[in-house]
């Protein structure tokens, strides 16, 4: 398939780790040109190095709207414009905790990263996507916009708002003609998960659940953030081995 994308300029939030990163390096294997931002300076840094001239790294933290603006304005700047924007950046907050015990800190924390963190990209990206071609925004959401993994509700609300917040974005872009969409992963091999899930160095492969790749999240989101998906707008891409579409009907 044809992605169309060796012209765009994509800015990746999260890029340092995980899915992020695993879109960033996607990216520009199409020949884009990308920002990554994150708040993790020298791995942020370090990829930027890796990945070469088409890649600019400036650490901001999403949760800050001054921060938000400079970084999305240098990186336009950097590449004459700006096409699509893939808000990776994430936190799982409290794993395991009782409501009851979850301190007021961390819920508002993570509503900050994963639900503020998108819009505050996708606003101060909207002057620059009204001038591409080829406007895109996906957003990463989660299995867990649909169904709650236990012991964590913060995140499991957090996800919620995404699928939400993809939704009326792309009802009021919708006249400035940028598409927003989201995928919606089940367990992914990344930081997060290992940590969350308590996994070692040997990874997943005793898992008795099934887990993807960063690398297969970043096609979804190249396929979504690409004039490939043109009709598709306002959708959720769930990859999660068919779960969600399993009722439980004992047969
Ligand atoms: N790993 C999974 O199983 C999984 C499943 C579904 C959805 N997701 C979602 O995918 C996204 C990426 O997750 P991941 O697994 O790659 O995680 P990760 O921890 O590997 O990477 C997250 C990146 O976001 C950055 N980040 C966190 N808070 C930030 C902030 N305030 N400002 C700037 N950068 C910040 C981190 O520094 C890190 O580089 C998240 O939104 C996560 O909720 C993950």
């Amino acid at each position: 398939m044809e992605l169309r994308l060796s012209t765009a300029v994509a800015v990746v939030t999260g890029a340092a780790s995980g899915i992020g990163r695993a879109c960033a390096r996607a990216l520009i294997g199409e020949g884009a040109r990308v920002g990554l931002i994150d708040r993790d300076e020298a791995a942020g840094s370090a990829l930027a190095e890796e990945l070469g001239p088409d890649a600019l790294f400036v650490a901001a933290d999403v949760t800050d709207e001054g921060g938000m603006r400079s970084a999305v304005d240098t990186i336009a700047r950097r590449f004459d414009g700006l096409d699509i924007v893939v808000g990776c950046a994430g936190i799982s907050g409290p794993f395991g905790r009782p409501v009851d015990e979850i301190a007021l800190a961390d819920w508002n924390a993570v509503l900050a990263v994963n639900v503020t963190g998108p819009f505050l990209i996708v606003k101060h990206a909207l002057r620059h996507l009204r001038r591409s071609s080829m406007p895109a925004v996906v957003l990463l959401a989660s299995d867990s916009s649909f169904v709650a993994a236990p012991g964590m509700v913060p995140y499991n609300a957090s996800k919620g708002a995404v699928l939400q917040l993809t939704r009326a974005l792309s009802v009021d872009l919708a006249i400035d003609g940028v598409r927003v969409n989201c995928v919606c992963p089940s367990v992914v091999d990344t930081p997060m998960a290992r940590a969350d899930l308590g996994i070692g160095p040997n990874g997943f492969a005793a898992a008795d659940f099934p887990v993807q790749t960063p690398d297969e999240v970043a096609r979804h989101v190249l396929y979504l953030a690409s004039p490939a998906s043109r009709p598709v707008n306002g959708q959720a891409l769930v990859s999660d081995f068919g779960y969600l579409a399993r009722s439980s009907f004992p047969a």
